[in-house]
């Protein structure tokens, strides 16, 4: 046995003591034998060693300044000693050999369906060759690819090419996790872009031959994007080219890498009989995201990967303003904050729990998490609320003219605000540096005409934090007379005690209080609300996210109500819910989202955080209950609410046509309920687009019917990757409790079920975990499956075993039955034999 990976700490930043002027790479590939070979020109800065990572490379040969190195590599890189090296510019010359075809974990250069492509964030690039891969070092790139393939592409511009050749040239220093390789027989949808200072740009998505209609989407959301970043951030794009390459084998979303971006094709491809209106929507905003990166990430990097929160958070939080921009800012909050608190408030609940900047890793692909990405925008959407829109646009211009090339940290972000704004900080740091999601409790009182709010905030211990200093708290609030009419317009309280009272002077009447409005802050919130205070809100608020939230928190007291006393809903809950349905007034996306019940996870959740076990499936009885209730108070109205809605003319894929069939498959599903799915089953087979398709045959699958569908899904789209991805994940979400591991076991013999696919992998195992009832079957049986695939899995790609394993990380919310088997499952795979660094990370921190 090896001995257990070391941490690597925050505190242990060292700059790195040489500049690489430039890279000159070529790479000679061949399936098994690619041979790489590389040049280094480099510059001693300070004394000491030069330290070079490399992993599993075959070394040809070294030399420094032309003469042969004898030296050997150990298993993470090479060192050449300070006495070896020159005065003044040297030059380090390898060749290595690589070996594309057998690289499962997708990570470095591999093959994906015949074609050559690369991930190297975050440390891929030591597979391909030697170089201090670490995000500091910035370098221009020459690239050289010689293969026989017709399309052989790499970062920056294309310099020259012939046959069986081709040389690019990136002018733009960069680190080389942002380094791109691509090779195939693929084919181009083009389009051209001029910038507003006059730079022709060429565009292009590349994607395997057949696939070039499906690009037609994603080029218009680049176009979008590119002229967005021009109008909001003064951002303009850099080189002669950008190129897109979409790629089925993919261990993430994306990838933005400096003029080639790489995208999991599931984020590229679309057409209305493919793909559904959330994938419309994910592709649109993910083009954004990476797109976004040219300037936060490329231009402006991080100094090392703790700082990975500079770029995450803020694209996302850029990427959030675009949807909002091109969609609904209401609908797209509501959205944003139902991932946040699925995906991020679990995770910050939980032994995985860490600051948005962390200050230790064992392995840095397990930090690319909600906390740093989507907590990390929420970050940045406070410090906006906090110094206010010209403060932010202030500082933005500020942090790219002070930053444009280099790889900066958090303290040189919250400099940037502080010196643009004159606002001193120093609190406002805790959110990058304190892990936990803070709850704040809300108290109130009246008298003479003046109303206080009067909060509270705690954070629960996390690993390794026992004490929560108070934290910086934008609340924003706005007050409502008895009327429902708005009397005092929302207003941003700074909450910077662990206790303060805020007061409202010269009141006539006792209002009712909007609070958190736009969801101004990551926390939990807890007001205890009688019912009619929440209908009122729901029918008179007028921030569309807090009027949101009150259906959402009364469906949510209704729903504990049902699971911890057996009540059943009352007319107050149906009546408001019923109202918000059927307002044409109302935005047919935003009726949508208040139709949605709270998820059986969530529930879960606050059950426990009120000292609750939950019971899962209990949880998952009560809801369909719910839902029952819903559809009989709605039922005179389900038929017309569908027909209705019903698109008239060919499918578009914009956000008004999207909320519309949103609500109509809210109305089929509740629809369901009552028919026994016969208007599911014609929808089915009237569907003309993917959405619908989609949304007809879950609604048969959550009463236990659709099989005959399954079939006639399955014949129409068996060649198609992205699309029969669906048919695996639609089966395992919808079994019923009972069945959910049995099927997605049974999937998993299925003869285009692939391990290696992290797609498909996903599409089963991710949607096991999904299915919050059926993986916490009191039978253990989708534990046991769930860990038997881990297990399986992570000696082929251990960074998406590691990912997945994020399924058991609510153990300790379960009763002791459920957590003895989660724990025993979590002690079994860090038991395996030669288990990866990634998932014995994860399973370690997990068990605490
Ligand atoms: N930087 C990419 C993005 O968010 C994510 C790449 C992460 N890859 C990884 N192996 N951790 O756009
Ligand atoms: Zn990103």
């Amino acid at each position: 046995m090896t001995s257990d990976p070391q941490p690597v700490h925050l505190s242990d930043y060292r700059p790195f003591p040489f500049r690489v002027e430039g890279a000159e790479l070529t790479f000679r590939l061949n399936p098994s034998a690619t041979r790489v070979l590389s040049r280094l020109h480099l510059v001693r800065q300070a004394p000491g060693d030069l330290r070079l990572d490399g992993e599993r490379l075959e070394v040809l040969s070294l030399s420094l300044n032309g003469q042969p190195l004898s030296l050997t590599p150990d298993a993470t890189g090479l060192t050449i000693p300070a006495a070896l090296i020159p005065e003044g510019p040297f030059t380090f010359e390898a060749e290595v050999r690589i070996d594309p075809a057998a690289n499962t974990a997708l990570e470095g250069l591999y093959m994906s369906g015949g074609m050559y492509c690369t991930q190297c964030e975050a440390e891929g690039f030591r597979k391909i060759t030697f170089y201090p891969d670490r995000p500091d070092v910035m370098a221009p790139f020459r690239v050289r690819i010689e293969s026989d393939l017709p399309v052989l592409l790499s970062n920056g511009n294309p310099v020259a090419q012939g046959t069986g050749w081709a040389e690019w040239h990136d002018p733009w220093p960069k680190p080389a996790y942002l380094f791109a390789l691509v090779a195939g027989d693929l084919v181009a949808h083009r389009a051209d872009f001029v910038t507003r200072s006059g730079r022709p740009v060429d565009l292009a998505i590349w994607v395997r031959p057949g696939d070039q209609d499906r690009c037609a989407y994603a080029m218009d959301s680049l176009i979008r994007s590119m002229r967005w970043d021009e109008e909001v951030y003064g951002r303009e794009y850099d080189l002669d080219v950008f190129n897109i390459v979409a790629v089925d084998d993919f261990n993430m979303g994306a990838m933005e890498n400096k003029g080639l971006n790489i995208f999991n094709s599931k984020y590229v491809l679309a057409s209305p009989e493919t793909a559904t209106d959330d994938d419309f929507a994910r592709i649109e905003a993910i083009i954004a995201h990476e797109y976004f990166h040219n300037w936060t990430g490329n231009r402006i990097t991080c100094r090392d990967w703790f700082q990975l929160c500079l770029k995450e958070g803020l694209t996302v939080f850029r990427d959030q303003q675009f949807s909002g921009d091109m969609r609904s800012h209401a609908v797209k909050r509501i959205e944003d904050v139902l991932t946040l608190r699925a995906r991020q408030f679990r995770e910050d609940a939980g032994p995985l729990a860490h600051p948005v900047r962390p200050d230790s890793y064992v392995e840095i692909n397990n930090f690319y998490t909600a906390t740093v990405y989507e907590k990390g925008a929420e970050v940045i959407g406070m410090l906006k609320r906090l110094v206010g829109d010209e403060g932010y646009a202030t500082a933005l211009d500020l942090y790219f003219t002070r930053h444009d090339g280099e790889a900066a940290t958090i303290e040189d972000w919250l400099k940037v605000f502080e010196d643009a704004t004159g606002r001193d900080l120093t609190q406002f740091a805790r959110w990058y540096t304190d892990a936990g999601t803070p709850r704040v409790t809300v108290s109130d009182d009246w008298q003479d005409g003046t109303y206080t709010l009067t909060f509270r905030q705690e954070t629960q211990p996390t690993p390794g934090q026992p004490e929560k200093p108070p934290r910086v708290i934008p609340i924003a609030v706005g007050l409502l007379n008895p009327n429902g009419d708005e009397i005092v317009p929302t207003t941003v309280l700074e909450m910077t005690e662990a206790a303060q009272s805020f007061r409202f002077e010269g009141l006539a009447a006792k209002p009712v209080p909007s609070i958190l409005r736009g969801f101004s802050a990551p926390v939990v919130l807890d007001r205890k609300a009688s019912p009619e205070e929440r209908a009122f809100l729901l029918a008179h608020d007028t921030d569309p996210f807090n009027k949101w939230e009150a259906g959402r928190a009364l469906a949510k007291d209704v729903l504990a109500r049902m699971v911890t006393e057996g009540a059943e809903p009352g007319p107050d809950w149906l009546d408001a819910l019923a109202r918000v349905a059927l307002d044409e007034s109302l935005d047919p996306a935003f009726r949508a989202l208040a139709l949605r019940l709270p998820g059986e996870d969530d529930m879960a959740q606050t059950l426990h955080e009120a000292g609750v076990t939950p019971d899962p499936q209990a949880i998952h009885a009560a809801r369909r209950r719910m839902g029952r209730a819903l559809a009989l108070r709605l039922r005179p109205q389900l038929p017309a609410l569908f027909d209705t809605l019903r698109e008239p003319g060919p499918f578009t894929p914009d956000a008004r046509a999207a909320g519309r069939r949103a609500l109509r498959l809210a109305a089929l599903s509740l629809l369901t309920r009552l028919d026994e799915g016969q208007a599911a089953a014609s929808a089915y087979r009237a569907a003309d687009n993917m959405t619908e398709e989609v949304g007809a045959l879950a609604c048969l699958l959550d009463i236990g019917r659709g099989q005959e569908e399954l079939g006639l899904f399955q014949a129409r789209w068996q060649g198609d990757r992205n699309v029969m991805d669906k048919w695996f994940a639609l089966q395992v979400l919808h079994a019923a409790p009972g069945e959910a591991a049995a099927t997605a076991e049974r999937l998993t013999r299925h003869p285009q079920f692939d391990m290696k696919n992290p797609n498909r992998f996903r599409s089963v195992m991710g949607a096991l975990s999904g299915n919050h009832a059926g993986f916490h079957h009191i039978s253990g049986a989708a534990y046991r499956l769930t860990a038997d695939w881990l297990i399986r899995l992570d000696p082929v790609n251990p960074q998406t075993a590691a990912r997945m394993s994020t399924a058991f990380e609510t153990w300790a919310r379960y009763d002791a039955d459920r957590q003895a088997m989660i724990r025993g499952e979590l002690q079994r795979i860090l038991a395996a034999p030669g288990l990866s660094r990634d998932l014995g990370e994860m399973a370690g921190r997990m068990l605490g």
